[in-house]
């Protein structure tokens, strides 16, 4: 008999926002619909300016490179996308992937994207082993199970093939996880607030400070990648709240 695989969930449901997985995605839809036009303003600012820079760094690091077929999952509003592109040149190819229509219009409208597809990271729209590089930025803590997530990760990369999932992973106790919260969970969320008017947005970056603060240890996130068999599974921290988790696709 085919055993059952356990799920794999980034974070348990934070009954205050939602009571279940199908609230949790329609919260998570209205909430990026609504916070769109404001994303990339906020992200400048709550970032001192460094949204770009630190991204670049951070695909640089993973290895992407000029001609590579890239997919940029959870794409938002292109911003990796955009640099990627850069990266990759004329001689590759960016496909950006994202379940919110709002969120990738506003991508368009930027011109950051080449290939606009609405998708999710559990269920791909890209063809299985069609892709050498594959990033998603500050989303993997929005998919339903990371097991199935990284599975499909797995199935569009072409052997050799590199992953990069970026995510902010706060320290679990000490005086830089308070000022940490002090700063993402009250202050991003009040001049949200002031400098949009949108209680949605408001909401968003509060929401966003407990996912990382209930998130799966990293731990959790390496032993997931290695169980659906990805090769050399490992994280870099940087400025000790950056995580960049690499993998590799066997030859
Ligand atoms: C915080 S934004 C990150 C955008 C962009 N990657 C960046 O680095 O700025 C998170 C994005 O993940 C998307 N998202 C939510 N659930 C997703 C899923 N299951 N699969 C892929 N993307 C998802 C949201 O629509 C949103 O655009």
């Amino acid at each position: 008999m085919q055993k059952t695989q356990r799920r794999v969930a980034p974070h348990p449901l934070l009954l205050g926002y939602y009571a279940d997985e199908g609230q949790r995605q329609k919260y998570l839809a209205d909430s990026f619909r609504a916070t769109a036009p404001h994303y990339d303003g906020i992200n400048r600012w709550m970032s001192f300016w460094t949204d770009r820079w630190y991204r670049r760094q951070a695909l640089l690091r993973s290895g992407l490179a000029a001609g590579m077929e890239m997919a940029d999952v959870g794409c938002g509003t292109g911003i990796v996308s955009e640099l990627a592109r850069g990266i990759v040149g004329p001689g590759g190819h960016v496909v950006s992937i994202d379940p919110s229509a709002a969120m990738m219009a506003e991508a368009v409208a930027k011109g950051r994207v080449a290939a606009p597809v609405i998708g999710r990271a559990e269920a791909l729209p890209v063809g299985s082993g069609t892709v050498d590089h594959l990033c998603m930025g500050f989303a993997l803590r929005h998919v339903a199970d990371l097991r199935t997530t990284f599975q499909e990760y797995l199935r569009v990369l072409r052997p050799g093939g590199r992953l990069l999932l970026m995510e902010m992973t706060p320290p679990p106790r000490g005086i830089l996880k308070h000022v940490l919260k002090g700063y993402m969970r009250y202050a991003v969320p009040a001049l949200t607030r002031m400098t949009t008017g949108s209680g949605a947005a408001t909401d968003l970056y509060a929401y966003c400070w407990d996912t990382f603060e209930n998130c799966v240890p990293p731990q959790t996130v390496l032993d997931t990648l290695a169980e659906v068999g990805f090769e050399r599974p490992s994280r870099h921290v940087a400025a000790r709240i950056f995580s960049e988790y690499t993998a590799r696709k066997a030859m």
